[in-house]
């Protein structure tokens, strides 16, 4: 018996190995961790339970017969994170470059078939060259059983993706699908093609760091929610992340013990908008001063400033955020806002996460370039997305809330549930100058009158007090109750319940 324990020990250690000590050292070299030491960080210390550590490839082409690594390349099972179940899967770039063949196609299925049964989240730490070469379409078939378990566990389970290395071709696409896609700077890249390729074909030279570098995908595409300086750093934040969020559609997100006082004011909310409308202030002071401790995990911070959007806590209960910030583009709304606000917004609603909208928005950002690129369609998506969302949802117009921006920011016409205005907001169908040299246009020579039709104007609209009257703004609040306001409005809609119209599913604008 002993000597059977001590072949299994043998075995375990030669697959814990995965390319060998040489490679390992070079994964190392580059500042990069392993694909089990990475688990190591992102779950909670011994939780770990591993499966298919022996399972080998199948191919016998190009000399494949003669390569046999246990586990082919891919490190699979689950653990825990803060002591709630999550299914993990880490390419081993150690074992072939990491690449994908139809055996460690089998084995990562095999984790997320279990996290949509089971109902817990998948996390895949990506580290690969892609389709194993040597394999062909058996590859590309495994590919594709990732990808279509992807679409079907989309709103079941939160899917989460970092990139911790190459991860290129169609292989892209298995991220791309899934709820988060996190990055580590300067040692992960994503493009369906490559800069040789790109060279061949249009001409362009450009290196693998710009074409689908972290800082691209976090800035320019938006690919990426986020990127981080090292695994360390990216795992850490996951398991943060990973704290806001549900196990399942099923379920509620974590409640989290807070020291933070329901009750708490914060007075300096109350001088935080400046006198003149034109000024702009940080919405993520805001954000900070409501939440439970301050903390605020932003999601694609590094792309379209002008909207801002993360999770805060409220008496320990996960919130998402959607605020314009008026400090980028003076928080008008664009296509690239519209787009990342209405992403996100449909992840809170498919997974129970009520939503705060905190409004300052003098309207859609107009432009040739806007509405060639389709203004209208990418606009319409954060409008479809508020409408459709059945979640809580709590509304704070902090200042300007202007035409179809006002309605579009989750007002109570598309059924938020609780809309409140600070005494500094604005409703109108546009600011005061612009309203002025419409309904004035033949007297904007008399510089005079023009001033005084722009302070009627501003005397009649901005203020809160015309929306409150008709009953779309359901308290004009003190800005240094807000958090308070704001949970006490959660807490009554915790027991909310509303179905959509029976439908296959909606048609939103793609
Ligand atoms: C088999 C691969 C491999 C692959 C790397 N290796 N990629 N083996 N299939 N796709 C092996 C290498 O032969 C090498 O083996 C080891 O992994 C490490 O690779 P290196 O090249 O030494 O590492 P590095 O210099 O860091 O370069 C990494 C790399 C490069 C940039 C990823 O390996 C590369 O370009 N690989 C091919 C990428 C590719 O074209 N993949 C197919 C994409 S198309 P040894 O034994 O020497 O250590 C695709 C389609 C998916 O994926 C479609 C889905 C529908």
């Amino acid at each position: 018996m002993q000597e059977i324990l001590e072949q299994l020990e043998e075995r375990r250690v030669q697959a814990r190995l995965g390319g060998g000590q040489r490679r390992i050292d070079a994964q190392h070299a580059k500042g990069k961790l392993t694909a089990r030491e990475r688990i190591e960080v992102l779950l909670d210390e011994g939780s770990f339970e591993e499966y298919d550590m022996y399972k080998t490839h199948r191919c016998v082409d190009f000399g494949m017969d003669k390569v046999e690594v246990p586990g082919d390349g891919v490190v699979t099972g689950w653990g825990t994170i803060n002591g709630r179940p999550v299914y993990v899967f880490s390419q081993d770039f150690t074992v072939l470059g990491g690449s994908l063949s139809e055996t460690h196609a089998e084995k990562i299925c095999k984790v997320m078939d279990l996290a949509v049964q089971n109902g817990a989240p998948i996390i895949g730490l990506n580290d690969s060259g892609g389709a194993r070469i040597q394999e062909g379409v058996a590859s590309l078939g495994g590919y594709a059983e990732v990808f279509y378990r992807n679409v079907q566990a989309s709103g079941v389970v939160p899917q989460i993706s970092v990139i911790m290395g190459p991860c290129a071709g169609g292989a892209v696409y298995s991220p791309a699908m899934t709820d988060f896609i996190y990055m580590v700077k300067d040692s992960s890249y994503m493009f369906v093609t490559g800069p040789d390729v790109v060279k061949t074909v249009t001409n362009e030279i450009v290196t693998a760091e710009e074409l689908g570098g972290a800082s691209t995908h976090t800035k320019k595409s938006s690919v990426a929610d986020g990127a981080f300086e090292n695994d360390l750093e990216a795992l850490l934040e996951i398991r943060r992340l990973f704290d806001f969020l549900p196990l399942s559609f099923k379920e509620k997100p974590p409640v989290l013990p807070t020291a933070d006082d329901p009750e708490r004011v914060e007075m300096s909310l109350d001088t935080i908008v400046p006198e003149n409308p034109n000024k702009p202030y940080d919405m993520r002071e805001v954000i900070t001063k409501i939440a439970d401790e301050g903390e605020f995990f932003e999601v694609q911070e590094a792309h379209a400033g002008n909207i801002l959007c993360g999770y805060i806590r409220l008496n320990g209960s996960t919130v998402g955020v959607v605020a314009n910030q008026p400090m980028v583009l003076a928080g008008c709304l664009d296509i690239d806002s519209s787009r990342k606000a209405g992403r996100f917004v449909r992840f809170c609603d498919s997974f129970n996460i009520p939503l705060l909208t905190l409004v300052d928005v003098p309207g859609f950002l107009p432009g040739v370039g806007q509405e060639y690129s389709g203004i209208i369609k990418h606009g319409a998506k954060l409008l479809f997305a508020y409408a459709e969302a059945t979640v809580p949802k709590v509304t704070v117009i902090t200042r300007k809330a202007y035409g179809g921006a006002y309605v579009v920011m989750s007002s109570q016409h598309i059924r938020a549930d609780v809309n409140y205005a600070w005494p500094t907001a604005q409703i109108a169908v546009m600011g005061a100058k612009g309203a002025t040299e419409i309904l004035h246009r033949s007297e904007l020579d008399d510089v005079e009158k023009t001033a005084q039709r722009t302070k009627e104007y501003e005397d009649r609209f901005a203020n809160p007090f015309i929306a409150a009257q008709r009953g779309f703004i359901d308290d004009v609040i003190m800005p240094h109750s807000t958090r308070r306001r704001v949970l006490r409005a959660f807490e009554a809609l915790k027991t909310k319940n509303q179905r959509l119209p029976e439908k296959r599913h909606s048609n939103i604008p793609l």
